[in-house]
């Protein structure tokens, strides 16, 4: 589960982290809003199943990648990047992706990817990069699900973004109105998250565990509330 927005829509916090693992999650991936809240440096430096994106700048606390067991005992290699476009970025997610897979794949068959990422193209075309090589790359960050679902030629699953769950009504998990306010107006505007119409959205991936090919991928959307 990628966990960047889970405290109030920025950052994740310690405690936070614990419950979404309790509740279930294996693994949490961040992005964009790691740094958001302080206390989570100190968490992420000794984290086993929380990572942050890998092409941050060096000398900040936690990983990139991390290798965890699937409830089945399959051992699952997660690979956190974040996208070069429009995002600050020290380091091109492309730079290090190939060394951070071969890194995966030693390590685990299957290998998972959280390209945390605001374009299309960037993200189709790491997909495309990584055909063949991983088990699945998955896009997050926009929190708009796109209806790309696909497994590659090469049995590399892909989707452009995986959606929200949060509170689709709403710009993108932000109450609508402060969010036309900031940009009818260009000021500051304090955004505060929104509470309807929450949905659970994220990709469903089929794969062989031995080879760690992807079969079959469909995006989830589950109305809760
Ligand atoms: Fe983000």
């Amino acid at each position: 589960m990628n966990g960047e927005n889970a405290a109030d829509g920025r950052g994740l916090t310690p405690r936070l982290a614990e419950r979404i693992l309790a509740a279930g999650a294996d693994v949490i991936t961040l992005g964009n809003h790691t740094w958001a809240r302080d206390e989570i440096r100190g968490y992420l430096a000794d984290a086993e199943r929380v990572i942050r994106p890998a092409n941050v700048a060096s000398g900040l606390p936690g990983r990139g990648l991390v290798v965890a067991p699937a409830a089945d005992g399959t051992q699952v290699a997660v690979i956190n990047l974040l996208g070069w476009l429009f995002l600050q970025v020290p380091i091109n997610p492309f730079e290090v992706v190939d060394r951070l897979v071969d890194e995966a794949r030693r390590e685990a068959p299957v290998v998972v990817v959280d390209f945390h990422a605001e374009a299309t193209s960037e993200k189709v075309a790491m997909a495309r990069w990584l055909d063949g090589r991983v088990t699945a790359v998955i896009g997050t960050h926009t929190h708009v699900q796109t209806s790309d679902a696909r497994v590659q030629p090469g049995g590399t699953a892909a989707i452009t973004d995986a959606g929200m769950t949060g509170p689709h009504d709403s710009v993108i998990g932000v109450d609508a109105d402060l969010a036309i306010r900031r940009a009818r107006l260009l000021t500051p505007v304090r955004l505060k998250p929104a509470s309807g119409d929450v949905r659970i959205e994220g990709a469903l991936v089929e794969c062989d565990s031995a080879s760690g090919r992807a079969t079959a991928i469909r995006a989830l959307r589950v109305p809760v509330a």
